[in-house]
């Protein structure tokens, strides 16, 4: 009778299992094989296919079609065709290709994300990418692209494309024109490759105007052209640092003034500042300094409006005088610099003192010239009301007594008259 009770029990028990078991395996194993060719790797959730480093020579047509497909480490040396229509990602990092067939990418209607960093991609021509009309992120990092030449992106065959990422390609020139194309951009990464100039990357009028975040840092621009940054009217974060800029005059940034918020000027050869160079933009919160030859800097050319921006000015050869006295008073720059690392190379004898030090400031003369020429101003005036005063004291006075004298000179007449008038 216990026996009959107990499996009573179970009995549903168990179907309930089999049930949430079987429910379980069915919303699981839906996309993925139970062998994968090629030693690749299958998940689930997200439905993603990893073949990194199993030595592939070219894409293989029999893996699953997942949304993701990573196919890094490899020896793939040519794309010629990619049968994955329903492709969101595709990653080829670190491969061997040096060929891309033109229109190859052109069935891949979804693919938002192409990565193909580290590879061999010497040569970029706008049929390439024809198709890609949901790109938005196309990363190059790492390729031998030397020369970016005019039009390559044209024919808006990537209407989406809003980041574009080409850092370390040994880029030396780019020919006007050559981000034609590409009017939805609002990323792009231009590092560490041997830039001399962005006036023709970047000073066309209207083109690129839609960026927001442009990274140009790591690379051998001496100059900043009057109209590099023209039509960058949207532009939020500008990162020049480690190049060669020397000085910043006053209309360089002209154009994206409105919605900078960051300036990278780090680590450059910057000796010369306008004091209006950053003037007029309303809204930077980091501007960054350091790492270069600046001796001075103008109070005015620190946009002061608002929120007062974090102002990194460490590792320069500050002259600290009593010009510069306004920096070690400024807080909002001190908190960001106090690490000792920002030090007088000049007078001499405050030579290697820490600029922002509060006990023994070097700038603590400053105060005693300041009050001095107020003492100065205000002698100055006393004297002047002093004389003023006295002027009209004296007039009246000297009024009052030669009409006195004039009035007791009649009687002193009369009392003198008769001897002269005797004689
Ligand atoms: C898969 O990897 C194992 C060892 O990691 C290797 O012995 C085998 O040859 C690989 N298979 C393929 C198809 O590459
Ligand atoms: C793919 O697999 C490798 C290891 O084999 C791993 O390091 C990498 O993160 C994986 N990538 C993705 C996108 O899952
Ligand atoms: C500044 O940025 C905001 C938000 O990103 C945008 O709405 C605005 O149009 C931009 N201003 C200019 C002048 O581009
Ligand atoms: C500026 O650039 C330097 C060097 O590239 C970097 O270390 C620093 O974090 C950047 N600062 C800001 C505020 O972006
Ligand atoms: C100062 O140094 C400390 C420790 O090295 C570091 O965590 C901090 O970020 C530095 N502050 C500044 C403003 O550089």
């Amino acid at each position: 009778m216990d026996k009959r009770s107990t499996s009573g029990a179970l009995l549903p028990r168990l179907v309930c299992c089999v049930w949430l078991l079987s429910a379980v395996s069915l919303t699981a194993a839906v996309h993925c094989p139970t062998t994968m060719p090629y030693n690749c790797t299958c998940r689930e959730e997200p439905f993603a296919v990893n073949c990194t480093n199993v030595a592939l020579k070219t894409i293989p047509t029999n893996l699953p079609h997942a949304p993701s497909m990573t196919i890094a480490n490899n020896k793939i040396t040519s794309l010629t065709t990619i049968a994955y229509d329903n492709l969101v990602n595709l990653i080829l990092t670190n491969n061997e290709i040096k060929l891309v067939q033109d229109n190859v990418f052109q069935h891949l209607k979804s693919l938002t994300k192409l990565i193909l960093s580290g590879n061999s991609i010497a040569l970029l021509r706008p049929d390439m990418f024809s198709g890609l009309t949901s790109l938005t992120t196309l990363v190059l990092h790492g390729n031998p692209l030397y020369h970016l030449q005019s039009g390559i992106f044209s024919g808006s065959h990537m209407p989406m494309l809003s980041t574009l990422k080409l850092s370390q390609c040994s880029i030396y020139e780019i020919s006007e024109n050559a981000f034609d194309g590409l009017t939805k951009l609002q990323d792009l990464d231009l590092s560490h490759n041997h830039i001399t100039s962005l006036t023709s990357a970047t000073g066309g009028k209207g083109l690129l105007s839609e960026l927001i975040s442009l990274d140009a840092s790591h690379n051998w621009i001496v100059d900043i052209g009057k109209d590099d940054f023209g039509g960058l009217s949207k532009l939020n974060t500008l990162v020049l640092s480690h190049n060669k800029i020397k000085t910043i005059s006053s209309t360089v940034f002209n154009g994206l003034h409105n919605n900078l918020t960051a300036l990278n000027l780090s680590y450059n050869r910057l000796t010369d500042i306008s004091p209006a160079a950053f003037k007029y933009m309303p809204v930077l919160s980091a501007l960054s300094l350091q790492f270069n030859f600046l001796t001075t800097l103008d109070v005015n050319s620190i946009p002061w409006h608002g929120d007062e921006p974090v102002v990194h000015v460490h590792d320069n050869p500050w002259r600290c005088d009593c010009d510069l006295k306004w920096l070690f008073e400024k807080k909002s720059i001190s908190a960001w610099n106090t690490n000792g690392t920002t030090k007088c190379a000049a007078p001499k004898n405050v030579e290697g003192e820490d600029l922002f030090q509060t006990e023994h400031s070097v700038f603590h003369h400053c105060y005693h010239s300041v009050s001095a020429a107020v003492v100065v101003t205000i002698v100055f005036f006393i004297l002047l009301s002093v004389a003023v005063v006295g002027f009209i004291v004296y007039r009246r006075y000297c009024h009052g007594r030669l009409r006195s004298m004039r009035a007791s000179g009649t009687d002193k007449e009369k009392v003198l008259s008769p001897p002269y008038r005797r004689v």
